[in-house]
C-alpha cells in the first residue's frame, strides 16, 4: 500500500521515543512481575494489591491475570501440558510489549512448569539481558490452598468432576530460582506488598537520571522504602533474591 511505511523502523526518527526518554517521562521503567503457585495461593489478590500500591503511586502497571486472559486472548486454550505452555508463552509476549512501553506488567498465572517459566524469561528478557523478570513464588501447601478453595475447584477436583487440576491431579513444579518467595499462609497482603515493594521500588526506577528523579518523583511517596535519590540497581544483581 502506498503511503504506509513497510516496517515500522522506516518511521521518521523525530517521533522514536527511547527507553531513556519514556522512563524520565514516566518516572519509572517497565518491568516483568510474575505471580506463580498453586490455585488459591493468592496470585490475584497480591497482583491487585500491588497494582493499587503502585498506581497510587503514580506508577503505570497492567494486571494480566490468568482466568481474565483465558476467557479471552486465549479462550482457545484448555489445560493440557501444551497448551499451558502456550497460555504462558502469549502472556510472556504481552508482558513483554508491556514492559518495553514502560508499563509494570504484573502476570498472575499458576504457570505449573519449570520449563514454561523459563522461557518466559526469555521472552521478557530477549534482546535485552538488562530487562527484569520478577518471578514471585507463591510457596503454599497445597493443604492451606485447598482449604481456602476461594471458587469450590479443589473440592469438584477431589470428586473427579476438575481433570487437570494444579495440585490435584495435575503437577506443580515449585521454582528455584524466584527472584522473591512469599509463605502468603505466614503473612498477611499488606506484608506480603511491602516485601514486593522493598524489591521493585529500586529497581523500577534505575536508568532515570538524577535530574528527572526529582522531576518527576514529585508528589510520588517512595519514601518509605528508603529508595535513594539515585538508585541504580544493575539488572544482574536484581536476580534470584531470595525473601
Ligand atoms: N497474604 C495473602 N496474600 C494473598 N492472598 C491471601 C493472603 N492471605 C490470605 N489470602 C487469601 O487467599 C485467597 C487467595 O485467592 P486468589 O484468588 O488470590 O488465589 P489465586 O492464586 O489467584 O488462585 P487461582 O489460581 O485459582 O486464580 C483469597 O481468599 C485471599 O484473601
Ligand atoms: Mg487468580
Amino acid at each position: 500500500m502506498s503511503g504506509v511505511p513497510a516496517r515500522h523502523h522506516e518511521c521518521d526518527s523525530t517521533f522514536i521515543v527511547t527507553p531513556a526518554v519514556r522512563a524520565s517521562k514516566y518516572g519509572h521503567v517497565g518491568v516483568v512481575v510474575w505471580f506463580t503457585g498453586l490455585p488459591c495461593s493468592g496470585k490475584s489478590t497480591l497482583a491487585r494489591a500491588l497494582e493499587s500500591h503502585l498506581v497510587n503511586r503514580g506508577v503505570h502497571v497492567a494486571v494480566l491475570d490468568g482466568d481474565d486472559i483465558r476467557g479471552s486472548v486465549n479462550s482457545d486454550l484448555g489445560f493440557s501440558a501444551v497448551d499451558r505452555r502456550e497460555n504462558v508463552r502469549r502472556v510472556a509476549e504481552i508482558a513483554r510489549l508491556l514492559a518495553h512501553a514502560g508499563t509494570v506488567a504484573v502476570a498472575a498465572l499458576v504457570s505449573p512448569y519449570e520449563q514454561d517459566r523459563q522461557a518466559a524469561r526469555a521472552i521478557v528478557t530477549r534482546g535485552d539481558p538488562d530487562a527484569l523478570f520478577c518471578q514471585v513464588f507463591l510457596d503454599v501447601p497445597v493443604a492451606t490452598c485447598e482449604r481456602r478453595d476461594v471458587r469450590g475447584w479443589y473440592a469438584k477436583a477431589r470428586a473427579n468432576l476438575a481433570s487437570e487440576f494444579t495440585g490435584i491431579s495435575a503437577p506443580y513444579q515449585a521454582p528455584r530460582d524466584s527472584e522473591i518467595t512469599l509463605r502468603t499462609d505466614e503473612h498477611g497482603v499488606d506484608a506480603c506488598v511491602s516485601r514486593l515493594m522493598d524489591f521493585l521500588a529500586p529497581r523500577i526506577r534505575r536508568d532515570v537520571r538524577e535530574g528527572d528523579i526529582a522531576s518527576n518523583a514529585r508528589g510520588r511517596d517512595f519514601s518509605t522504602y528508603n529508595v535513594r535519590p539515585r538508585a541504580v540497581v544493575p539488572a544482574s544483581s536484581a536476580r534470584r533474591q531470595q525473601h
